[in-house]
């Protein structure tokens, strides 16, 4: 794809529907491989990330197939999937990865991750250690720190397991690790982190034990399939609550979009900004609260994001950086380390591409300091491969005088499709 070359042309009023929750997703199709009976999925993300879970089930034996309105995924039961006859490919997908070496784990036959040449690089020590303690061979390139990863599982030892950082796809391998192993496995977490996984194995008929700082669970339960709609996604619907803060006049409502509590930090940063932002919730999908998120235009104040703040809006931080660089004043975000370790370095990669449309930023090893209400100058933005820089840097076009170009905005397919034609109309 060339530069694709975006500009603001009058204000957005909207109501419209997001791609369907891509951590919902992942999870719907990956436990209904391990569940006995066949799931409906409805409203399944039809992005890159989620495609390579789809190949990875499939790969594993589960039958996936779409009846048009829906999937149909047929299980295959606990410990029962079956020997990949090849390496399986992750694509740019960390969930996939992660939350499937917790599943490899627990099985006996031999299996290979790989992934792009972003994955890659991303550290999966944080994976494997864990699993090595509760008795699987898991390997993995560059003394077992990235992929690709091997794993022969099978007769796992229930564990206590402390993660070195906020982590629900490490929280998730543990979790389900444990779900192959005799006894209660618990996680123990620094600060909370999505909960899409506790939510959907119980509802599958796991024992999820909740409690301060941890969660357990009982481990070889009969996994039962269960229906699923999933909700939209707050992630993606974070780009129309920016473009509406974006650009004068508008009105944005976007209407199914998961609310769960661990995944909209975003909307209260932004409501801490001084965004005029409602949710309301309208009911519940695949376990998930869920609702309509409306914001309309109004001037934004610079804020300070404090570490706690970080893991429910982790995903957001380049969307937000796009907004401090127009909000008045300084925004700083601290306690952010993990976001070197995304798709792409986050904060390396934001602060460089605000920097080319003349915005003032410090970078420090766990965030950034970005001065914002300043002009912006039109720029050729870079994607650096990660669709939601592709996004983030998308939407702050629509604020610079005469717009400005995304490099490799294809990217936003991992998680997206249709993002561009939807925001430009084209
Ligand atoms: C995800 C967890 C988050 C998030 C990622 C999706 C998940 O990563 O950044 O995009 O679906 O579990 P962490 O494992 O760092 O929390």
């Amino acid at each position: 794809m060339e530069a694709l070359s975006i500009s603001a042309s009058g204000p957005l009023v909207r109501e419209l529907a997001v791609p369907g929750d891509k951590s919902v997703s992942h999870r719907a199709l990956l436990f209904a491989a391990l569940a006995e009976g066949t799931t409906r999925i409805e409203g399944l993300q039809a992005g890159l990330d989620v495609l390579a879970s789809r190949r990875a089930v499939e790969a594993l034996g589960a039958v996936v197939q779409d009846t048009g309105a829906a999937v149909r995924v047929e299980g295959r039961g606990l410990g029962q999937l079956a020997e990949p006859a090849d390496v399986i490919d992750c694509a740019n997908s960390g969930t996939t990865m992660r939350l499937l070496s917790g599943i490899l784990a627990g099985q006996s036959f031999l299996s290979v991750l790989t992934g792009d040449r972003h994955l890659r690089r991303r550290p999966m020590a944080r994976v494997l250690d864990p699993l090595r303690e509760m008795g699987a061979l898991a390997l993995g390139r560059d003394e077992d720190s990235r992929a690709p990863l091997v794993f022969r599982g099978g007769s796992l030892r229930a564990l206590t397991w402390t993660l070195p950082v906020a982590s629900a796809q490490v929280k998730s391998a543990v979790l389900l690790a444990g779900l192959h192993a005799r006894g209660t496995t618990w996680a123990v977490e620094p600060a909370p982190s999505r909960d899409h996984t506790e939510r959907m194995l119980a509802a599958m008929g796991a024992v999820v034990r909740t409690e301060p700082g941890r969660v357990g669970i009982v481990g070889r339960p009969r996994l039962r399939a269960v229906d699923c709609v999933v909700p939209g996604d707050p992630s993606s619907a974070a780009f129309w609550a920016a473009a509406a803060l974006l650009v004068p006049g508008s009105r944005v409502t976007v209407r199914g979009v998961s609310l769960n509590p661990t995944r909209i930090g975003f909307f209260h940063l932004l409501q801490r900004m001084g965004a005029p932002v409602t949710l309301t919730e309208t009911g519940t999908a695949c376990g998930e609260p869920v609702g309509d998120v409306s914001v309309e235009y109004g001037p934004l104040q610079g804020i300070q994001v404090a570490p706690e703040e970080v893991p429910a809006a982790i995903d957001e931080f380049p969307v937000f950086c796009a907004l401090a660089a127009v909000a008045r004043g300084e925004s700083e975000v601290r306690g952010a380390a993990e976001l070197r370790h995304k798709e792409s370095d986050r904060i390396d990669a934001v602060a460089g591409e605000l920097r080319k449309a003349g915005v003032a930023v410090d970078t420090c090893p766990d965030g950034m300091r970005i001065t914002g209400g300043g002009r912006l100058s039109p720029a050729r933005f870079e994607s650096h491969g990660d669709h939601r820089i592709a996004m983030a840097m998308g939407v702050l076009a629509l604020a610079i005088p005469g717009g400005a170009q995304v490099v490799g905005a294809e990217a936003a397919a991992v998680s997206y499709p249709g993002f561009w034609e939807q925001l430009l109309g084209v």
